[in-house]
């Protein structure tokens, strides 16, 4: 089977203009505040990098990391998340920003935020770059959504498809052959 893409979504003048739009919005939400923007591996990195620097200095950010693994290569998980990296730090009354590339079952953010919760911040928000809305499984409250997008599977800014794509800049339709 091959694959190919087949179609531009979203380009890099829409992306950054979006992240631009989240980042000014996360300023005015968190200012004079500490945020620890935790982002999810690998695929929020390159929306998580521009993010951050969107985000106005009145807001004293730092960073972690976690990734997770939802099991091989597929373009569809089956709801077992496995972490393959813990966040390096303490998120205990702190003020945490989850940041994913994207919400399609809703399965893999809905564990991340129960655990998140389980280390008691004292808040926990989700900003997600893309939502397939039409997808989801469980109910995942999404505070900051980049896109709302069709049911198509993507590549791009990020997002990979078998680890392939992620360093493309804009983000683009793929297609089975
Ligand atoms: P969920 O648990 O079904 O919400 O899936 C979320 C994860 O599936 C994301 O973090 C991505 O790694 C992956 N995923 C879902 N849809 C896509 C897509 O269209 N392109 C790339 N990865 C996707
Ligand atoms: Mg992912």
């Amino acid at each position: 089977m091959d694959y190919k893409l087949t179609g531009l979504l979203l380009s890099e003048d829409a992306l950054s203009e979006r992240v631009r739009e989240i980042g000014a919005r996360i300023g005015r939400d968190y200012a004079g505040k500490e945020l620890v923007v935790i982002g999810i591996l690998k695929g929020a990195v390159v929306f998580l990098s521009d993010l951050i620097r969107a985000i106005p200095d009145t807001v004293d950010i730092s960073l972690d990391f976690m990734a997770v693994s939802s099991y091989g290569d597929s373009t569809r998980t089956r709801g077992i998340v496995k972490i393959v990296k813990d966040l390096d730090g303490s998120i205990e009354d702190k003020d945490v920003l989850i940041v994913e590339d994207i919400v399609d079952t809703g399965l893999t953010l809905s564990y991340l935020i129960k655990l998140m919760k389980e280390r008691r911040p004292r808040s926990v928000r989700v900003c997600a770059l893309l939502d397939k809305e039409e997808r989801r499984e469980v109910r995942v409250d999404v505070d900051y959504r980049g896109f709302s997008i069709p049911d198509e599977f993507v590549v791009g800014y990020g997002l990979d498809y078998g680890g392939k794509w992620r360093h493309l800049p804009a983000i683009h339709i793929v297609t089975r052959e």
